[in-house]
């Protein structure tokens, strides 16, 4: 079988990133180029000023990509590119040096979901993992259970109600003080924690695998503010750890739960907060423990960036996934519609079968 090279690019938040991939599964380069030092200050994502480091970083960023890979634009076979979810204005960056490329270079465009590139960062350097399994896909802005049955067939049998698990970490690193983005500086504290030391509550929900992460965020922000009327001294550390371990007890529960209501063996995890030494722990234990098996990608891949999308691309362009060139970009994007939604089998390109969009 010929070599296939997949040019992925990402720019759905605030990392512009292009990737050369190899058959899905070896990375040649992954360049990413972040505005995140800009956001800091506003403790957050802001939209306009990612839209405008994307357009500066876009095309940098794929030369850079190229030139690293050591396979010229002559040689990529397909162009796999975030559509959605994610900020629009982002989207629309990459989306339209994607397409730029692919009418240039009359090779297909292959529309990817930000959550399939996250799921399948796990392919890379894991030569042994295929589908099914069950991904849990924990970000800033996601918190999905999802049943991979296959490459493109997708159920999600869980999703958060409000926040998403790393939206907590980085609402309680701002209250406590310790900048952004919180999910690396309370892993980091959390070391020098006890991860009992306070009792914040895991929310559940009666016959669903479905997460609330706002109550935690809100009893740590009561239990500080309780402790400062009160004159009394808190401890940093044992606040972050006890939080983390909430937060990653019921991440980890409910995805083994999930798994196992169908029947799976095996369990990948992926995301931004996937990159947490606790949550990775924590699953690594508890999956042996029931004789699961447990994948997650390495740290650098846990976080937005362009291989990801050049993997999953890759499985749904084998799959017969092939975008239009009028794909639109989707700031909501369901992810179990994915297939209706990019132009695949011949469907109308940026709809669903039934001529609507997909619902933002
Ligand atoms: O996947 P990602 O790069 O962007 C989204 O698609 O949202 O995830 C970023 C999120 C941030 O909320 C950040 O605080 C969190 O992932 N994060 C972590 C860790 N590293 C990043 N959360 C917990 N522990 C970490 N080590
Ligand atoms: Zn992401």
């Amino acid at each position: 079988m010929e070599d296939l090279y997949v040019l992925g690019i990402e720019s759905s938040c605030d990392e512009t990133s292009a990737a050369v991939v190899r058959n899905g599964r070896e990375v040649l380069s992954n360049v990413i180029s972040t505005s995140l030092p800009l956001h800091k200050k506003y403790g957050g994502v802001v939209p306009e000023l990612a839209s405008r480091k994307h357009l500066e970083y876009i095309v940098p960023v794929i030369d850079e990509a190229l030139a690293v890979s050591g396979i010229p634009l002559e040689r990529i076979g397909a162009v796999g590119v975030t559509f959605g979810p994610g900020l629009l204005g982002g989207l629309l960056v990459g989306l339209t040096a994607a397409k730029g490329i692919c009418f240039a270079r009359n090779i297909p465009l292959v529309g990817v979901h930000h959550l399939e590139g996250h799921i399948f960062a796990n392919l890379i350097g894991n030569e042994d993992l295929e589908p099914p399994f069950v991904a849990l896909v924990a970000s800033g802005g996601h918190s999905h259970i999802v049943h991979v049955r296959d490459y493109c067939s997708y159920e999600v049998l869980g999703r958060t109600r409000d926040d998403a698990p790393g939206e907590a970490y980085d609402k309680v690193a701002r209250e406590l003080g310790l900048g952004y983005p919180g999910g690396p500086v309370i892993d980091r504290i959390s070391k020098e924690g006890g991860r009992d030391a306070v009792h914040f509550p895991r929310t559940h929900f009666e016959n669903s695998f479905d997460f609330s992460f706002s109550g935690i965020k809100t009893a740590v922000l009561n239990y500080v503010n309780r402790a400062r009327m009160a004159g009394t001294a808190v401890s940093i550390p044992d606040i972050c750890a006890s939080f983390q371990e909430a937060v990653c007890d019921i991440l980890c529960e409910n995805t083994l739960n999930a798994a196992a209501s169908v029947n799976e063996k095996t369990v990948v995890l992926s995301g931004g907060v996937a990159s947490n030494s606790r949550l990775r722990d924590m699953f690594s234990r508890r999956t042996a423990r029931r004789g699961m098996r447990f994948y997650r990608p390495e740290p650098a891949l846990c976080t937005d960036n362009g291989a990801m999308i050049g993997a999953a691309a890759y499985y749904a362009f084998k799959k017969g996934r092939v975008s239009s060139l009028d794909l639109n970009a989707y700031a909501t994007l369901p992810l179990d519609e994915i297939q209706s939604c990019c132009g695949a089998a011949g469907r109308p390109r940026g709809q669903f079968p039934d001529g609507s969009l997909p619902d933002r």
